[in-house]
Parts: C-alpha cells; sequence; structure tokens
C-alpha cells in the first residue's frame, strides 16, 4: 500500500520538469567515519556536497560530548539503532546465549534464556547509531592503527600500492591533531580529530599500579618498565610493530578535557563555518539510487529519500505510521554510499545492485548481479575474563589499560585485551550489568578472525524494514581462533591469580565461574563460542582483486559494473582491520578523499 502510494508520487514527479530536485556534484549517504570525513573533505576542496544523514545532531548531548559517558550513549534512544542478529544457523547454539533478547507482549524487552509466555525472540542484540557522526558518535573512542600486514593484504590483492601501511600513515597524519608525541613527525598535529593518550592510573592508583606491572611481567618485560609501556604508541610506526606485545597506552578520539572529538564534530563545524558548498540534511533516510540506463554500464545519478525522524524500523522512536516525506536529489558527478555494514548492502540490494537471485525473489529490477553484496561479513571476536577483587579495587574511574598478545600459532600479534575495573560481557538493551566496585576485567578481542561467512540479506524491498543479518562465527577456523582466545583467557587468569592477597584472590565469574577451578579446555572453548560477542562488523561490500566473483568495490571504492557509484565505509575492507575499525575506517575516507579528487582532476 505505502510502496504504491510512494510509486505513484515519483511518477508524478518524475514526469514534471525536475526543477525542484537539487543537483550537487556529490552525494553522500551516511555521515559515520567513512561519509562523514568525505562529505566535508570534498566540500572544503571546493565541491558543491549533499550529505544525507538518516539520523539528527546529538552533537550537544552530554551524553555523546563527554566521552566518559559512552555507556549512556550507547543505551540512549536519541541515537540507538537496535539491529538483532544472528551467530550461526545452529538454532540451538543461539538459544545457549546468555543475553538473548526478546519483545514482551508489552512491547518491552526481555533479556535472557527464560523468556515470560508470549514474548517473540528478537535475537543477539548488536548496536550501531543512527545519529549525525554514525557509532562514532557512541563507541567507547579506543583507536588502533591496524597491524600493517592488515593494510599490506589489501594491496596485495588488489594489486594497489597505495594501501600498503607505509603509504597509509599519510592518511593517518592528514587527520590526527595529536595531543601526545606532541613533536612527532609520524603524527599528525593540524587534522581534524583529536587523539588523546589515556591515563592508566599507573601513577594515580596503587591498585592500578599493582595489576599494570604483573601484566608487563606476564607479557615478558619487569616490573620497572611498566610505566614505559603504559605510554608506548599503539599508532606508531616502529619497525616490526606487529610483533610488539604487552602493555602500551591507550589512544582515544577525544581531546585533553574528555570531550569526544568525531566525524560527526568535524561535519557540523565544517556546516557552520559556512564557507563550503556543503548541505547537510538530516532526518533523511536514502531509499534509492537512482540510475541513467542510456550508457553502457548504468550511471549513478541521484538518490530517492524519505524525510523524516526515526523512519528506519531499527531506531526505538520508530512509528510505521510516520510515512515520510519522499524526495530526491541529483548528482552531477557521483554517489557514494556510506551507511556502514548493515546499510550499505541493504541500499545497493534496494537499488538493484546484488545477487541476482536475491533480489528477484522481491521483485527489485536487476541494475548488475553483483553476488557479493552483502557476503563475506567479518567481525572481530570478542570474550572477557570477569573476576571480583577480595576488596573493591581502586584503579580509577574509567582508567584503562590495552596489552596487546601474539598467541603460539599465530605470525603476528592477534589479542588485543583492555583491563580495568569495568564489566563488559557483550551489548543488550540496557548494557552492561554492573558487578559493584570490585569487578575487574581484561575484555579479550580476537584481531583476525578467520570466518568470513556472515551475510546481510534483505527481509523485505521496504527500505524501512531491518535487513535479516548473521554473522556465522566461526564458521572456518575454529579451531585456530577459539584456541587463540582460550590462550589470551588463560594469560588473563595466570596475572590475575599473582595479585597479592587483600585485593586478591580474584574470584572469576567467567568463563570459569569461582569455585570451581577445574574447568576443561572444551568447556571454556564452548563458554567462549557460545557467549561470543562483537560491535566491529566490515566487509558486507568489499574490496577484492579484478576477476575476484564476491568482489564488489575496485581498490579506488568503486563499485563494480556500475558508474559513478562508490562505497566508502566500513562495509569495504576486505577484512576486519585490526581490533578496533574506527579509526581505520576514518583513515579509508581521507583515502577515498584523495582518490575521489584525482579522478574528478582536482587535486
Ligand atoms: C557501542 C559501540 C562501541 C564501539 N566502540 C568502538 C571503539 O571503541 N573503537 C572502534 O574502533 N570502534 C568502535 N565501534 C565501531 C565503530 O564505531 C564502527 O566500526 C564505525 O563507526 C563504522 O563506521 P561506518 O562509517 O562504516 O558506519 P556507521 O558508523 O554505522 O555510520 C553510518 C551512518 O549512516 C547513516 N545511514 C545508514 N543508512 C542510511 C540511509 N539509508 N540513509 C541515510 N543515512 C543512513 C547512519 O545513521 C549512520 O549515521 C563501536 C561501535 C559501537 C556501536
Ligand atoms: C542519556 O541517555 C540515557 C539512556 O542511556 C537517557 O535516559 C538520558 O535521557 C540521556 N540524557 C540526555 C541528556 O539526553
Ligand atoms: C549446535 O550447537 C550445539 C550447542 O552449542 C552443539 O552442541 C551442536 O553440536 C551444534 N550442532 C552442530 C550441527 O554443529
Ligand atoms: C604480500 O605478498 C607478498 C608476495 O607474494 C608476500 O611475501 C607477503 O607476505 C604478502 N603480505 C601480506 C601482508 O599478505
Ligand atoms: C617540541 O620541540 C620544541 C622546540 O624544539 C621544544 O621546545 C619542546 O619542548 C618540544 N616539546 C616536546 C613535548 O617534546
Ligand atoms: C534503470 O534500470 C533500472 C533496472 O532496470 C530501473 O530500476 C531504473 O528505474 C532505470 N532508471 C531509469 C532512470 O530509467
Ligand atoms: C504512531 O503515530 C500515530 C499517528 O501519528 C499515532 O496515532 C500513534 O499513537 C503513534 N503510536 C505510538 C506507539 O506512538
Ligand atoms: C513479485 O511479483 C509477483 C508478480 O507480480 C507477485 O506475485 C509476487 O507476490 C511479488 N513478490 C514480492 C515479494 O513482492
Ligand atoms: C570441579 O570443582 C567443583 C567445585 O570445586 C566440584 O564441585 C566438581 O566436582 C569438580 N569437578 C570435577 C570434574 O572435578
Amino acid at each position: 500500500m505505502f510502496n504504491l502510494l510512494f510509486l505513484a508520487l515519483f511518477t508524478l514527479t518524475a514526469t514534471g520538469a525536475p526543477a525542484a530536485d537539487k543537483t550537487y556534484e556529490y552525494i553522500v549517504v551516511g555521515s559515520g567515519p567513512g561519509g562523514g570525513p568525505l562529505a566535508a573533505n570534498l566540500a572544503k576542496a571546493g565541491h558543491s556536497v549533499l550529505l544525507l544523514e538518516a539520523g539528527d545532531d546529538q552533537t550537544q548531548n552530554v551524553n555523546v560530548s563527554i566521552a566518559a559517558n559512552f555507556l549512556l550513549a550507547g543505551n540512549d534512544p536519541a541515537t540507538r539503532w537496535d539491529f538483532f542478529v544472528k551467530h550461526s544457523d545452529n538454532a540451538t547454539r543461539e538459544s545457549n546465549y546468555r543475553r538473548t533478547t526478546w519483545r514482551k507482549t508489552d512491547g518491552s524487552f526481555y533479556v535472557g534464556t527464560d523468556p515470560p509466555a508470549g514474548a517473540k525472540r528478537l535475537g543477539i542484540y548488536y548496536p550501531r547509531a543512527g545519529t549525525l557522526g554514525g557509532c562514532a558518535m557512541h563507541n567507547g573512542c579506543l583507536t588502533m592503527n591496524p597491524n600493517d600486514a592488515d593494510w599490506d593484504a589489501i594491496a596485495n590483492i588488489t594489486g594497489d600500492s597505495s594501501w600498503s601501511a607505509k603509504n597509509m600513515r599519510k592518511y593517518l597524519i592528514q587527520l590526527e591533531h595529536v595531543n601526545y608525541l606532541l613533536n612527532s613527525t609520524i603524527h599528525g598535529h593540524n587534522g581534524w580529530l583529536e587523539m588523546t593518550m589515556l591515563d592508566p592510573g599507573y601513577q594515580s592508583s596503587s591498585d592500578a599500579k599493582t595489576i599494570m606491572q604483573l601484566a608487563a611481567e606476564g607479557s615478558g618485560f619487569s616490573a620497572e618498565d611498566t610505566a614505559t609501556l603504559a605510554t608506548r604508541d599503539m599508532n606508531g610506526e616502529q619497525p616490526n610493530r606487529d610483533q610488539l606485545t604487552g602493555v602500551f597506552g591507550g589512544v582515544s578520539h577525544m581531546d585533553p578535557q574528555g570531550h569526544r572529538s568525531s566525524p560527526g564534530y568535524y561535519v557540523r563545524n565544517t556546516v557552520r563555518e559556512s564557507k563550503y558548498p556543503l548541505t547537510l540534511q538530516l532526518n533523511t533516510l536514502a531509499t534509492k539510487i537512482i540510475f541513467d540506463n542510456g550508457t553502457t554500464n548504468p550511471r549513478a545519478v541521484g538518490v530517492e529519500y524519505l524525510q523524516g525522524q526515526s523512519l528506519y524500523s531499527a531506531d526505538p522512536r520508530y512509528n510505521a505510521s510516520d510515512k515520510g516525506i519522499p524526495g530526491r536529489a541529483f548528482a552531477s558527478k557521483e554517489v557514494i554510499v556510506s551507511g556502514g555494514s548493515f546499510n550499505t548492502p541493504q541500499l545497493l540490494k534496494l537499488s538493484g545492485i546484488g545477487p541476482a537471485d536475491e533480489l528477484k525473489k522481491f521483485n527489485i529490477s536487476v541494475v548488475v548481479d553483483l553476488p557479493g553484496v552483502g557476503q563475506q561479513v567479518a567481525d572481530n571476536y570478542e570474550t572477557s575474563l570477569l573476576s571480583l577483587g577480595a576488596r573493591d579495587v581502586n584503579s580509577g574511574n574509567g582508567v584503562i589499560y590495552p596489552v596487546f598478545l601474539k598467541t603460539s600459532a599465530a605470525k603476528i600479534r592477534n589479542i588485543y585485551m583492555w583491563c580495568g575495573s569495568f564489566s563488559f560481557e557483550g551489548f543488550w538493551p540496557g548494557f552492561p550489568e554492573d558487578y559493584g566496585p570490585s569487578q575487574y576485567e581484561c575484555a579479550i578481542v580476537h584481531i583476525n578472525p578467520h570466518s568470513q561467512a556472515g551475510s546481510v540479506m534483505l527481509r523485505s524491498a521496504d527500505p524501512r524494514d531491518v535487513p535479516d543479518i548473521n554473522l556465522r562465527f566461526y564458521q572456518t577456523g575454529e579451531s585456530e581462533d577459539l584456541g587463540a582466545l582460550l590462550e589470551a583467557v588463560k594469560w588473563v587468569r595466570s596475572v590475575f591469580s599473582k595479585v597479592p592477597s587483600s585485593l586478591g584472590p580474584f574470584k572469576e565469574k567467567h568463563p570459569c565461574p569461582y569455585p570451581r577451578s577445574n574447568c576443561t579446555d572444551d568447556e571454556q572453548k564452548t563458554y567462549i563460542k557460545e557467549q561470543a560477542y562483537s560491535h566491529h562488523v566490515t566487509s558486507s561490500c568489499a574490496i577484492g582483486a579484478d576477476g575476484d566473483n564476491l568482489a564488489v568495490l575496485d581498490s579506488k571504492f568503486r563499485v563494480r559494473g556500475v558508474r559513478g557509484l562508490r562505497v566508502v565505509d566500513a562495509s569495504a575492507f576486505p577484512k576486519v582491520p585490526g581490533a578496533f575499525p574506527v579509526l581505520p575506517t576514518m583513515m579509508l575516507s581521507e583515502k577515498a578523499t584523495e582518490d575521489i579528487l584525482a579522478e574528478a582532476g582536482t587535486l
């Protein structure tokens, strides 16, 4: 019914003069770490840009602007988009997920494995943000320039050496405004992103100092090295940095006073300067890319959209009866899709770019049969060892320190951990669970997951509907990846076992809950596998080699088989980049700026 009405409106405007439909040089869909900086950069280079963002401007919301409020921000209905995913095709495994989320008959959520009568199973909660600046407005602000091998691998598969780790540093320098290593030439000082090294509490808290020293010793250093290690630069240019393990300084995208710095602020500030041709249109959900079919390869010439607040059904404020106002805009040069790893493949498919069989099921006319759209989805696996101290752990509020490990079968460092007095066990509505001031955890991220079997599939042809997402964790490489995570868990346990009495002994909550100390490796692997969580999804529209049937993009972000269309966001990575995707996505955005300007002949 709604689709018919929409078609009728579209036909009316399409047959009339398109005078009301404005034309820009570039249209960018989505203002997250991929699209936001790109739109601002293109406008600063003198090009007219329309930036469409489904959400609104929450840059003044203190949940967002004060980085330490990120847990409040993550639960804030003003920014949240709620997705529910599967981790596998195995119903038993899915039902064992402790934080499974259900919709109760009164519309509210139930989280757990014993739902009340009538509750509908939603699945595993997966957080995203639908707001100016994307997920970088409610994320944890942790950054990591990926292992050099991650960048070099993109150069390898595409034969495009501009992706080498050595060259990618240029984009890091371009975007950074570091507040540490103030005279370093391997960091940027004039960019739009404030980067601050976190205080690990080493000087101010004796508990933090004690546990950090144990972590340093556990990774082959001496206790006296710890103060130096705690300021070690994780985004540095050390030779052989992929081999460096142990304690590092954590680097966060915020200013030294703790204000969040992010693409959302960069876009807002660029608009405020009012001297660049950047048009930001908020509360606008792009629904379809318009193609001109007059030439050999179809050319993207514009975007159809719906205007209105909370029009996407992942928005907790969504009301199906608010249908939005349809509109269109045109691009004389290019359309760039940056909706993130779930929304970018959805929009491409709705526009006729994707696996032909799937599109035909929904009566979507095929523009290009591109089987890789929504395939090869990957994510960092996460688990944790959470313990309770014998007394409160006075390690400072919100204070953490990162540790890298290289497990026995790995060629390069493959585990990133961050440790502190907090509890992080994944995501669900209302996360996290607070176990009180004696809680202490090392959160564990697997850097190079083998499985890329995840998919983002259409549920319907309705652009307001959420797609069907199955991450298919551990489909390949299960024994290597679970083995690495178990080794990391045992490493943490060994460090915690050395905590001196009065603060210790630490009593483990999981994976081997106290008073047990005899959990088998298999039991622990089952826990790590079934209770895995994640929030770094990538690769749903991946860059790949010419001739690779699943490659959606070429090395210059161009969607294969059409003209005038690129994808610039986390979905473009062929594999998950490092342990934290936000910085690599911003680097990718700077790179795309350069590639696009080079093609436009204005560089
Ligand atoms: C709770 C949480 C914590 C995180 N913590 C960290 C961390 O500490 N460090 C780290 O590195 N990474 C972290 N991440 C991940 C990181 O934030 C993401 O990987 C990154 O933001 C991805 O950027 P993106 O541009 O691909 O997509 P997104 O950030 O998802 O941005 C996409 C934007 O496009 C908009 N959009 C989508 N579809 C449409 C449409 N059809 N029309 C108009 N607009 C649309 C959305 O509203 C959104 O603003 C975290 C993520 C979450 C959710
Ligand atoms: C911050 O987020 C919480 C939910 O986490 C919400 O209840 C609160 O209203 C938000 N605060 C502001 C100032 O928007
Ligand atoms: C499905 O998951 C359950 C629980 O994890 C497991 O015991 C079972 O072996 C799995 N089945 C298959 C076919 O993998
Ligand atoms: C890139 O390819 C070269 C040559 O084949 C190989 O030696 C190297 O290990 C590859 N690097 C990565 C990161 O894949
Ligand atoms: C940076 O260099 C300047 C001039 O050489 C020097 O005065 C200053 O102390 C240096 N700052 C740091 C943090 O090293
Ligand atoms: C171009 O072709 C596609 C697929 O057949 C169709 O959906 C679209 O409406 C066409 N565009 C125009 C402008 O005719
Ligand atoms: C949804 O919007 C309609 C029409 O504006 C309104 O009548 C209804 O109460 C709204 N529903 C909810 C749950 O807010
Ligand atoms: C597709 O079109 C056919 C023929 O008009 C119709 O029978 C079918 O229900 C449509 N399918 C969908 C998913 O809309
Ligand atoms: C493991 O330890 C628990 C608690 O200490 C004990 O109850 C249980 O019997 C032990 N199991 C095995 C297999 O030894």
